[in-house]
């Protein structure tokens, strides 16, 4: 059956995409639950059913042109329209530049920041026609402060703020409206699922003893924030962003220390981060 309220989320396998997916379709959005294997499928499948919801999983890998332009042409030949995407799908790559491939930094930005403008640019012309959609990009604090190890992905949120805050100006002479979701630490598989080059693991590693305290930072706090920013927590803002008339630009989530970097000077922000980290 053809909706008005149409929604495509990347990255619905875990996290904050399968809550996001799950709360959209409770909210009546006839929801596209995508993931780049199906064979994760099963979870998110069985709450739908469970619950009747208007949600079906679609195959998308936002690194593969081919899958990005079968998920959107299917969704646009059954529904002819798509009013929300939610780019979420993304992982960390955690190390030392000097121990990184070029390699590994381009494939970080390849799924962070390629992967949404791959979207993005197959969604618009749908959201154009129809004069209206809200285009929402997971980004993260990370998104607007530098961490010690964590420059790729650290760059590839700040160029995804960089682009989401520009064609924003663009599309919205027809009507869609661009929204930054910033979480701070939130209670999902991205520490645990995230990759490191092998050297840096190495107790030999110049930078080991770093690494460790970067590492033990993280883990500390996701158990610190485990009962307090659960996934559902991002679902509820962007499902927030998506209903409102006039959405905000960015939407700050979770325990996050952007404010903290706005109000402080580059120095004390600077001793603030290394205290955290035990540096
Ligand atoms: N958790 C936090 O504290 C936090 C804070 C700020 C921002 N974020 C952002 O929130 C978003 C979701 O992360 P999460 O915390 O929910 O972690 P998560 O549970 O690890 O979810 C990441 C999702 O991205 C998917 N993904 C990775 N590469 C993909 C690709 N090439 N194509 C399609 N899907 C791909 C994963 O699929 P597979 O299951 O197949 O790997 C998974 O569904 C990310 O953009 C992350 O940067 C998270």
């Amino acid at each position: 059956m053809k909706s008005r309220n149409v929604a495509l989320v990347t990255g619905s396998s875990s996290g904050i995409g399968f809550e996001t997916a799950l709360q959209l379709a409770r909210s009546g959005f006839n929801t596209y639950a995508s993931m780049r294997n199906l064979e994760k499928s099963k979870n998110i499948t069985e709450i739908a059913n469970r619950e009747n919801l208007p949600l079906q999983v679609v195959q998308l890998d936002v690194n593969n042109d081919r899958s990005v332009k079968e998920a959107i042409g299917r969704i646009e030949q059954e529904q002819e329209r798509l009013d929300v995407l939610v780019n979420n799908a993304g992982y960390v790559l955690l190390g030392p530049i000097e121990q990184l491939s070029i390699k590994e930094f381009k494939e970080q930005f390849e799924t962070n920041f390629f992967g949404v403008i791959r979207i993005i640019k197959e969604v618009l012309p749908i959201m154009r026609r129809q004069r209206g959609g809200t285009i929402v990009n997971i980004s993260s604090s990370a998104g607007r402060i530098g961490l010690p190890l964590n420059s790729p992905y650290v760059a590839s949120k700040f160029a995804l703020e960089g682009l989401s805050e520009s064609i924003a100006y663009e599309v919205e002479q027809f009507g869609i409206r661009v929204v930054i979701i910033e979480p701070g630490f939130i209670r999902t598989n991205l520490i645990n699922s995230g990759t490191s080059p092998k050297k840096a693991l190495d107790p030999k590693s110049p930078y080991f003893s770093l690494m460790q305290k970067v590492e033990n930072h993280f883990k500390s706090m996701m158990e610190n924030v485990s009962s307090s920013s659960p996934p559902e927590e991002v679902a509820k803002v962007i499902l927030q962003a998506v209903r409102s008339e006039n959405p905000e630009l960015r939407y700050t989530v979770g325990t996050t220390i952007i404010q903290a970097r706005m109000n402080m000077p580059d120095r004390e922000f600077r001793k603030m981060i290394m205290q955290n980290f035990s540096m």
